[in-house]
């Protein structure tokens, strides 16, 4: 069993020991006269010890998973449901065993009750630690549920023993109170004041102080302007668009969808003017994957303010690396990507490149599928022995499968970096995480290739020699291609280490105030954006990042302005390429680490590139000292990042 499945085995335990501990308490409590009653209450309460002692052996069980996966049942979940459990078989056993042999004396029935019903709290906490305070385990979490118990503990004690009503509403009271003052301080610490998380660098929070030291700022982390630039113009807008399969997107775009292809040579200064025609809520462009400077970054409230109705921004950089790429909106970005503001970005090498060469993201609206600008299968001509090249691109939330059918083909980049010694692939699908991009090279053969994509089997692009017919691909369960295992190992001894700065991301979901509303969030360290830590660097520093994801959903992380190097994923490090990636998907129960340099000052996003994920709060700064944006975070122009 995966340690995945082991923790969410430990839940369904919390539950079931909950439910036997509360069974057995109310037997004992409903203190029937049957001679039935006290055998149940007992057999109850011994099978309630079950669960508990499956709980520790599943801790043990995932220890070697790290810490982070079973912190808050070492620290407070196992602790409370065993010392419960056990007090309960002290107090619970001997006059159960007493009635069963119907010795005359009396047992104190409140007495034993309580105690089985605390037991019953005591396993249900598992639940609560796990789903609500997650890791890392705080001070206040630990008091509030200790105090909650033991409050809880005693108003079952008062109703069973008769107390006056005016105690047991006392203790309520004092219930309602543990739980107001915890809701309370969580939701105070997502306002303006307690948890100062990115206030050091004056952003992130409207309540931030000004930045103590000499700073630069990030607006000013700009390409300057070039004679000989390639100039784009995008203009943001509503559009009805109509499908090539007759079917109609009401879409926001860039002008088409997906937005106009830019294709331009390394060394090329690209000039970008991004106009909004009238997308109210504001729009940026954010260069996906392409390490530009800070203040071309595109990103709301961090590195601009929206680009509201009307007005114009223009974004310029050096294309430096050769490669496949995207760009999208940063503002709004959940719903604004996935209603169309997206469009490919490609960086050819100087030299020549082969005669056909498709760029082809995949998107989905709702319930269109589009690869490249098709909602169909399109035929494109190839000649026998071309060189072809297919760029493949993620655009959606989650990962997403392609196949490649009909002949063998390499996978020679990757995020746009070029993978070392690819080899021939056959019958394997790719994954590619969201936001992710794999570009693959084959020889066209005297037949046919197919591309498909798993989210729909009428999609695709069919490569056909002329004249000839396209395959009747419907590929399914291949296997997928490890790129931890494909194509031959290179030195990379700059990244190393040691490391001057080392940051621990544990990803999670949990109950959190988002945006001041409770909601159950995505989060990183326990925090929701813009709560979350910033992982603070230098420039020049060569930087660790450990990703955990404890949760149950796949995370996509993409820190922006630079390429990661993969050490490790689980603690195996690739065994293939390199992998240089600026999205890497963390799936559940897995432990990456990576390694990037600080080489691209400013204040830089890192997020879950499913982008709900990141709206939910998965969000935080990658964040150089010395280095401040003069852009909020909300504030006038109503920037929203995410
Ligand atoms: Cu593709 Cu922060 O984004
Ligand atoms: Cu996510």
């Amino acid at each position: 069993m995966s340690h995945q499945s082991l923790l969410g085995l430990d839940l369904a335990l919390c539950v079931v020991g909950a439910a036997l501990w509360l069974a057995s308490g109310i037997i004992v409590a409903r203190n029937s006269a049957s001679r039935w009653s006290p055998r149940l209450a007992l057999g109850f309460a011994l099978l309630g010890m079950l669960p508990v002692i499956g709980r520790i052996l599943i801790v043990i069980a995932v220890r070697d998973a790290g810490w982070w996966f079973i912190e808050e049942k070492v620290l407070l979940a196992l602790p409370l449901a065993a010392v419960t459990a056990i007090v309960a078989l002290v107090i619970a056993v001997p006059p159960l065993i007493r009635r069963m042999r119907r010795r005359p004396e009396s047992i104190r029935l409140a007495r034993v009750a309580t105690a089985l019903l605390a037991a019953g709290y005591g396993s249900a906490v598992g639940v609560v630690t796990t789903l609500i305070i997650g890791y890392p385990v705080g001070w206040v979490a630990t008091v509030s549920v200790v105090l909650l118990l033991v409050v809880l503990i005693a108003i079952t004690a008062a109703v069973l023993s008769d107390r006056a009503p005016r105690t047991i509403a006392a203790l309520a009271a004092l219930a309602v109170l543990v739980l107001v003052a915890s809701a309370g301080y969580g939701w105070l610490s997502t306002t303006a004041g307690v948890t100062a998380a990115n206030a050091s660098h004056g952003h992130g929070s409207a309540a931030a102080p000004a930045e103590p030291e000499a700073s630069v700022s990030v607006a000013d982390l700009r390409t300057p302007e070039s004679a000989n630039s390639m100039r784009f113009t995008l203009e943001a807008q509503h559009q009805e668009v109509q499908l090539p399969s007759g079917a109609t997107l009401d879409a926001w775009s860039y002008g088409s969808v997906p937005g106009q292809p830019i294709v331009v040579h390394q060394g090329d200064t690209v000039e970008v003017e991004l106009r909004n025609r009238d997308i109210e809520g504001g729009v940026t462009v954010h260069w996906h994957g392409v390490d530009v400077p800070n203040g071309e970054d595109g990103v709301a409230g961090v590195t601009q303010d929206a680009v509201l109705p009307g007005e114009s921004f223009t974004y310029r950089f050096v294309a430096e690396d050769t490669g496949t790429y995207w760009y999208h909106t940063h503002q709004h970005s959940a719903e604004g990507v996935r209603r169309g503001l997206y469009g490919t970005l490609v960086v050819l090498p100087i030299a020549a490149e082969p005669a056909v060469d498709l760029t082809l993201p995949l998107h989905t609206f709702g319930s269109a599928t589009l690869l490249g600008g098709s909602d169909r299968r399109e035929k494109v001509e190839v000649a026998p022995g071309q060189l072809v090249r297919l760029r493949l691109l993620n655009t959606d939330q989650v990962p997403r499968w392609f196949t490649v059918t009909g002949a063998p083909f390499r996978v020679v980049a990757l995020d746009g970096r070029d993978l070392t010694g690819p080899t021939d692939v056959e019958n394997q699908q790719l994954r590619i995480p969201a936001g992710g991009r794999y570009d693959v090279q084959l020889t066209m053969p005297e037949t046919a290739v197919a591309v498909r994509t798993a989210s729909a089997a009428d999609v695709g692009v069919d490569l056909i020699a002329p004249g000839g017919r396209a395959l009747d691909a419907a590929p399914a369960g291949l296997p997928t291609l490890d790129l931890f295992h494909y194509g031959s190992p290179a030195l990379t001894p700059d990244m190393a280490g040691p490391y001057d700065v080392t940051d621990t991301l544990v990803l999670d979901r949990a109950v959190r105030f988002v945006n001041g509303l409770p909601g159950f969030g995505y989060t990183v360290n326990g925090a929701v954006y813009p709560l979350i830590p910033a992982t603070e660097v230098s420039e020049g520093d060569l930087v660790r990042l450990i990703v955990v994801n404890r949760g149950t959903d796949t995370h996509p992380m993409h820190p922006h302005g630079h390429h990661v190097l993969v050490l490790s994923r689980n603690g195996v490090a690739p065994a293939g390429s390199p992998l240089w990636m600026d999205t890497f998907d963390v799936e559940p129960g897995e432990v990456w680490e990576v390694a990037l340099r600080a080489d691209n000052p400013g204040i830089w996003m890192d997020h879950c590139h499913n982008l709900d994920h990141a709206a939910e709060g998965m969000l935080l700064h990658l964040a150089y000292t010395g280095f401040a944006s003069p852009f909020e975070h909300g504030g006038p122009v109503g920037n929203q990042p995410e």
